[in-house]
This record gives C-alpha cells, sequence and structure tokens, in this order.
C-alpha cells in the first residue's frame, strides 16, 4: 500500500472508527443520494489528500464509513473520470484505501446508454464483462508483475449471483450485459456505437473499467451496475445530454438502490 494510502486509512479509522470495511460502493451519476442513507460518517474528498476532485456535477464527493443493511460499507459518492485530467488511474487511491480498510470487495455504478433496443431507458444491467474501447489503462506504469492482471471473470460470478438473486427477490427487472468503455468526454457518435454495438457491447459508458482493473489488481471481488439513462447515439430521437444522464438517473436508481440493499443484506446474513 502507498505511504498515502496508509495515511489516509488512519484518518478514516481515526473519524470512522477502526472497525474493518466489508465492502465498497462506487456510486455514479444520479446515484450520490445511497450515500446520503449510511449511518456513518461522511467525510469530504477535500478533507482526504490525494484523493481526487470528482468535479463532475451530478456526483457527491464524500467518502462514507458506515452501515448499509447490516454491512460496513465505504461508499465513494463520486469518482473521478478518466475524462477529467487524463488520469486512468484517478481511483487507484481510492481502492487502496478500500483495501486498506478492510475491503474484499467493490460495487461500482454508473450511467450508461443502451445499445440494444429491448434494454430501454430506465432499466439497469449487470456487468457481465467489459470492453476496453478506449485502449488506455490504469495499470500503464505499474512495475510489478501484478500489473498482468487477469480479467477472466472479472465480474465476480458470485457476487454476479448475488445481485441476480436479490433482483428476483426484490422482482426488480435486471439486464445482463457487456459495457464498453468509451474515454468521453464528449459522447460517441453514431458510427462508433454501431462499431461498438457489432463488437459486442450491450452498453456504453465512460467510467467503470479503470475501476474493475485497479481492483481485480488490487485483489478486490468486483462487481458493477449500470442504469440506462438514455439509448446510445443514433439509435432513437431522444437528445444526448449531460443534463438528460443527470434527469434519467433517478428513473434506474430506484431499481438499483433496491437491488444494492438486498444483495447487501444477502451478504450480512452470509458472513
Ligand atoms: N455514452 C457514454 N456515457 C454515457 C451515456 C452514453 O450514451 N449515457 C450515460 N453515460
Amino acid at each position: 500500500m502507498s505511504k498515502n494510502a496508509e495515511d489516509l486509512v488512519a484518518l478514516i479509522r481515526g473519524k470512522a472508527g477502526a472497525e474493518p470495511v466489508k465492502l465498497g460502493l462506487i456510486l455514479g451519476s444520479g446515484l450520490g443520494h445511497l450515500a446520503d442513507t449510511v449511518d456513518g460518517v461522511a467525510i469530504p474528498y477535500t478533507d482526504l489528500p490525494g484523493f481526487p476532485h470528482a468535479g463532475v456535477s451530478g456526483h457527491n464527493p464524500n467518502l462514507v464509513v458506515g452501515m448499509l443493511e447490516g454491512v460496513r460499507v465505504a461508499v465513494f459518492g463520486g469518482r473521478a473520470h478518466y475524462y477529467e485530467q487524463g488520469n486512468s488511474a484517478a481511483m487507484r487511491l481510492p481502492l487502496e484505501v478500500l483495501k486498506g480498510l478492510g475491503g474484499d470487495t467493490v460495487i461500482a455504478t454508473n450511467a450508461a446508454g443502451s445499445m440494444r433496443m429491448d434494454m430501454p431507458t430506465g432499466s439497469i444491467m449487470s456487468l457481465s464483462d467489459h470492453i476496453n474501447f478506449s485502449g488506455l489503462n490504469p495499470l500503464i506504469g505499474e512495475p510489478s508483475d501484478a500489473r498482468f492482471v487477469p480479467m477472466k471473470d472479472a465480474y465476480d460470478p458470485d457476487l454476479r449471483a448475488r445481485l441476480r438473486a436479490a433482483a428476483e427477490a426484490t422482482g426488480t427487472e435486471m439486464y445482463d450485459g457487456v459495457y464498453a468503455w468509451y474515454s468521453g468526454p464528449s459522447f460517441e457518435t453514431p458510427a462508433e456505437i454501431r462499431a461498438i454495438h457489432m463488437l459486442g457491447a450491450d452498453a456504453v459508458g465512460m467510467s467503470t473499467v479503470p475501476e474493475v482493473i485497479l481492483a481485480r489488481f488490487l485483489g478486490l471481488r468486483a462487481a458493477a451496475i449500470s442504469t440506462i439513462t438514455n439509448m446510445a447515439a443514433g439509435m432513437s430521437d431522444e437528445a444526448i445530454s449531460h443534463e438528460h444522464t443527470k434527469a434519467m438517473a433517478p428513473i434506474g436508481a430506484g431499481k438499483l438502490e433496491k437491488v444494492l440493499r438486498a444483495t447487501l443484506r444477502g451478504l450480512a446474513s452470509t458472513k
């Protein structure tokens, strides 16, 4: 663990208590509200030296450590994206801190565009796999052999099964699909969407993939869920914009919250 991460772990334990955290949750656009429901301590990113200044509107840049549905969690209310500073490893420090706090699991959430006509705006999708369409990698420059991270089953089968069971138990429709990472911040062109779809992706977004690569590098179990905020470029007459993403995120966010809460309850009961 880096010295920076060690110092942050000590600082966070001082504020939120030393009891180990089990799971980290990274909240995407329009999903920040879940952080407010954690019974614990909220620490603004600005009080955590080295934490990214998650400057994207619609995010909630606090780390909240506490209990959610019987599980001790660290909720990252905002994430840093590659497109902010050109740093695809921007979430490395937060993930190192999660591990340092005792976490062994991370669930990332995001807003995404759908490339499947049968997966409309307002749907949620559990990631079965991803395509790193950006070609960027957060481990470039990492000197250790640990950089050669296997990415088969990067989205942990047991965790995905738990998400699926939680969706079923709560009567929530949840799709499974492949997410493609596009660097952003501009949205994709219709030609790019046609290309990405042909390559096998079901949804497209500007995050999550670097975090899952880093999570696997750190030995954390990972899963991710998208909320579909729009049909991808050229697939409908819907105008795509960040405003639209923020306006539409709450539709899927309700479903996402149900599934996450039920998944946590399941984890709490099978520790
Ligand atoms: N493309 C990329 N990122 C997104 C989209 C999209 O259509 N919707 C929400 N985030």
